[in-house]
């Protein structure tokens, strides 16, 4: 690891080690981000506690599968997968296989996974936790809509006071939507659960699209994983080789971005990423705007801040970070 990216991790070494629940809906991105966080923990930075799988770039079904599947990948049968909400609290589910591909992780052959589902929901496995975990001590990783999230914030307000902060992949303001022209999936999939999350007063650190998209897997990126000597450098090559093509070909040349470990790298390490502090808000009433994120840039509206969003990130650290975590795995 070069010296320049060595700076960010001594960073982790005076702190607590984080304790992690990545809500997820497996989904290309989501593998990369779960397969992180489990080489990092394999390094000692992190602890899993769960997965806990949402609706939302397929079917809950399949999030939940695939989630027991990426466990597997990382040898972690072991690992508590707790399945949650198979739709928003209000909209009708919209899902995004023309991404993901039809199961989720770009078409590829899965196999019956060995890890498996657990029969709690993850609302209720998130509740349990958070009530009896020291308080301000457990991060939550959101990258997926925000349903499950937001059901455990209205049905158990007083679970919060376990949560260390949540931090959450999802939003646009400067860059525009990627599902309309206004909105990124996460947010539009649930803006209910989304506004619910974000007002509830919560410790929050937002990466939208404005800085993923700074996280970019060129080719060159793609081939250092293929050219990994394990067995999930290679497979997560041609899973976001599958991923790349899809989104590079909708979206802009250079890569596509890789969303969700930015979520991963951000729990361990904020300093990877320049954040400020502003207020913002989901439009949950707009015909164009629906799940639109509103952010009061300049204070104008005098509300109070309420989240950490992140504007810039220096990937170059970030990925020798992810590809130290990915080369961590069998
Ligand atoms: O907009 C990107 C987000 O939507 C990512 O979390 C991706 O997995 C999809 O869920
Ligand atoms: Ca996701």
């Amino acid at each position: 690891m070069t010296a320049h990216a060595q700076r960010y991790l001594d960073y982790c070494h005076n702190r607590r080690k984080p304790q992690l629940i990545i809500d997820t809906d497996p989904g290309q991105d989501d593998a990369a981000a779960i397969l992180m966080a489990l080489g990092l923990e394999e390094m000692g930075l992190l602890e899993v506690l769960a997965l806990t799988t949402v609706a939302g770039n397929v079917s809950l079904h399949n999030t939940s599968k695939n989630a027991c599947v990426i466990a597997d990948w990382a040898g972690r049968s072991d690992l508590g997968v707790y399945g949650g909400a198979e739709k928003p609290l209000i909209k009708t589910l919209i899902t995004a296989q023309h991404v993901h591909g039809h199961n989720g992780l770009g078409g590829m052959q899965l196999h019956k996974p060995k890890t498996p589902l657990k029969v709690l929901h993850a609302v209720a496995y998130m509740v349990d936790l958070l009530t009896h975990a020291e308080p301000y001590s457990i991060t939550i990783c959101a990258v997926g809509p925000l349903t499950n999230i937001a059901q455990m914030l209205s049905l158990a307000p007083e679970a919060a006071r376990g949560i260390k902060e949540i931090v959450i992949m999802g939003g646009s303001y400067f860059h525009p939507g990627n599902v309309t022209p206004m909105a990124e999936f996460n947010f539009y999939v649930d803006p209910h659960a989304a506004q619910v999350v974000l007002q509830a007063g919560v410790p929050l650190r937002v990466l939208p699209l404005d800085v993923t998209h700074q996280a970019l897997l060129t080719r060159e990126r793609i081939q250092t994983l293929a050219d990994m000597g394990n067995d999930n450098g290679p497979r997560l090559a041609t899973l976001l080789d599958h991923y790349e093509r899809h989104e590079q070909a909708s979206l802009h040349a250079g890569g596509a971005p890789l969303h969700d470990p930015c979520a991963i790298a951000c729990a361990l390490i904020p300093e990877l990423f320049e954040q400020k502090r502003v207020h913002a808000a989901v439009e949950t009433q707009g015909q164009l705007t629906m799940g639109a994120c509103v952010v009061d840039w300049w204070g104008k509206s005098k509300a109070i801040a309420n989240v950490n969003w992140a504007t810039a990130v220096d990937d170059e650290a970030f990925f020798e970070l992810f590809n130290a975590a990915i080369a961590a795995l069998p």
